[in-house]
Formats: C-alpha cells, structure tokens, sequence
C-alpha cells in the first residue's frame, strides 16, 4: 500500500476519464493468487489502441512497447482504471502512455493506487496491414494529449 493511500488521500485521477475500466476477477490470477501481468499488460494495449485507433482514424496495430513498470500487485475485486495520453505523434506512428490506477474496497471506503505505467508505440495501417499516413488532427483531439 503506497504512502497516498496509508495516509488516506484520493489519489485516483478525478480531472480525466479512464479509457478503460474493468474488474478484476479470479479467473485473471497468476499461481500466487495476484493478478496475473499478461492480463493487465492486455487491458493495457485495449487502451492505448482505442485511443490510437480514434486518433489513426481506423486500425492500427502495436508495434512496440518501449517501456513499463509493474509498481504494485493487483488483486482479485480491484477496479481497474487505464487512463491514456499521446505522448507523441509520427508519421504513420502513435506513442500512447498508460496509466494504471486500482480502486480497492476496504472498511466501507475505496482506496486508489497507481499499479502500472507503460509506454506503447501504434501504428496506423492500412487494410493490408501496411503502415497509412496518419490524417492531420486539429484542436478536437487536444483532450487525447
Ligand atoms: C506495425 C507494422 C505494420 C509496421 O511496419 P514497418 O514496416 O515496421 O513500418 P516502419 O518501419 O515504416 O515503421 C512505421 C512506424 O513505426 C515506428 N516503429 C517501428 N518500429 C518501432 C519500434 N520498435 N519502436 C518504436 N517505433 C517503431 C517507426 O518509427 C515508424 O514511425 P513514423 O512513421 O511515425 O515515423 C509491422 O511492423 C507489423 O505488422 N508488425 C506486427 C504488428 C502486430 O501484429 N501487432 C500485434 C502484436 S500481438
């Protein structure tokens, strides 16, 4: 449990949606009873690919994951919040950074902590799975970055 929470602060993101939100049930455990990574890395990808694929304009496809860090466990009952920003904007890629953050019933209360981050790269292809130029993008899509 992370000092925010001992201390009982709200730590959960309230200024933006998450992408995805799902609740982490015991089919998702590993042998030690946790949440299993591959689970989590998946709900990862699903978020950063909606945000990918409404910035492309159509389908894309991930390429890379350049980075992440598994902070903390995560347990079976956890809602699990995957909040998304564009870090970066190519040519025919889009680098997504996830945020993953848990909201964990405890004594009547839900306390949060950031579980996971990842930095994955998409790119935008073409229905024979070419990489396609990303269209130009104006101030509506100002509230992915
Ligand atoms: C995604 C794919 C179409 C890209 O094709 P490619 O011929 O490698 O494309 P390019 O070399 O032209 O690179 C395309 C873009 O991706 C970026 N890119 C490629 N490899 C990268 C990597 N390892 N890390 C970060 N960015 C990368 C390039 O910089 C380029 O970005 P830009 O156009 O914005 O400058 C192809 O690699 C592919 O089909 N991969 C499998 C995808 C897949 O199945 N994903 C699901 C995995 S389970």
């Amino acid at each position: 449990m992370s000092a925010n929470t001992q201390q009982g602060r709200d730590i959960f993101p309230r200024d933006r949606q998450p992408t995805v939100r799902i609740l982490a049930m015991p089919a998702h455990t590993n042998p030690n009873g946790n949440i299993f990574g591959g689970w989590i890395m998946a709900q990862m990808d699903i978020a950063g690919g909606v945000v990918a694929m409404e910035y492309a304009g159509g389908r894309v496809a991930t390429v890379a994951v350049t980075s992440i860090e598994f902070h903390k466990p995560v347990f079976v009952g956890d809602l699990v919040s995957c909040f998304t920003r564009i870090q970066k904007v190519g040519s025919t890629s889009i680098t997504v950074k996830v945020e993953v953050f848990v909201q964990r019933a405890r004594d009547g209360k839900l306390l949060a902590d950031q579980v996971t981050e990842a930095v994955i790269v998409y790119v935008a292809v073409n229905d024979d799975g070419s990489p396609r130029k990303l269209p130009e993008r104006g101030p509506d899509f100002q509230q992915y970055w």
